[in-house]
């Protein structure tokens, strides 16, 4: 019988969408949170025999359990000294899975400190996300700090091209992510090279191109008017029109 696992069901297809390119290739997994090595036997099957496979937990009971192409660090995710002398011991990380203690603190720290040292085209899951609606793992609806509030800043960095002189700015994040992936309780960040996007305009008109736009609100709202009522707009953060 393989070891235990524990996962949500709906994650494995997910893991068929987002890691199957790394199949049968010589690339390094890292799994914080080792629990019983169950997930670490299902990635060594899953990713074949070339892959390099490296569980790490605060649970010394789980050095046990390196072998059979499994590797085991024992230390927390919470310790940034740490997860900086584990990622200076490593090559860059293909796929890094946190699956750890799943507090706001530890998945913030994790991140922090092991994003930058993800391949350039390699992917970042965070799981079971849920707990950034529960107060004894930090979390709470909207709370500030929480995992789910910090990973919609990644929103705003995507769209870093586009601040017109203010936030968003183009940041690290901007230039190195191709996209992010929510899904219940687990995000997958997948890194690849970005540069400013360009527009591409194919094909022809379809009107004339004087065809004025019909628009519900009165002329004088429209041009300045209108840029200048949603500047103001914008400034108290209230919606647009
Ligand atoms: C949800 S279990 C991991 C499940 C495992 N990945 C699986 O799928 O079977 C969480 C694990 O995180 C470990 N853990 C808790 N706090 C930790 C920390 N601060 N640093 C590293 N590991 C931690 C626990 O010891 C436990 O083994």
């Amino acid at each position: 019988m393989p070891p235990l696992m524990d996962k949500w069901r709906h994650y494995f297809p997910l893991y068929e969408r987002h890691l199957a390119p790394f199949r049968n290739r010589p690339v390094l997994l890292v799994e914080i949170g080792v629990y019983h090595g169950g997930s670490l036997a299902h990635f060594r099957e899953f990713l074949g025999p070339q892959a390099r496979i490296i569980g790490v937990d605060i649970n010394p009971r789980c050095a046990s359990l390196a072998g059979d192409g499994i590797e085991i660090r024992i230390g927390s995710q919470e310790d940034r000294r740490f997860l900086r002398e584990l990622a200076d011991s490593l090559p860059p990380i293909d796929i890094l899975i946190d699956d750890g203690g799943h507090t706001m603190r530890q998945q913030r720290v994790t991140f922090e400190e092991l994003f930058p040292r993800v391949a350039p085209d390699g992917v970042y899951l965070c799981e079971d996300l849920h707990t950034a609606y529960w107060p004894e793992y930090g979390g709470g609806y909207r709370r500030m700090g929480s995992f789910i509030e910090y990973a919609k800043g990644w929103v705003d960095q995507l769209h870093g091209w586009h601040g017109r002189g203010h936030a968003p700015h183009v940041t690290e994040f901007t230039r190195t992510v191709r996209g992010v992936h929510f899904y219940d309780s687990l995000v997958v960040v997948e890194k690849g090279p970005v540069g400013p996007p360009e527009r591409q305009i194919t094909g022809t008109p379809s009107f004339p191109p004087d065809t004025p736009p019909r628009h519900p609100w009165p002329r004088r709202l429209l041009g300045t008017g209108r840029l200048r009522l949603n500047q103001a707009l914008a400034r108290l953060r209230l919606p647009g029109v």
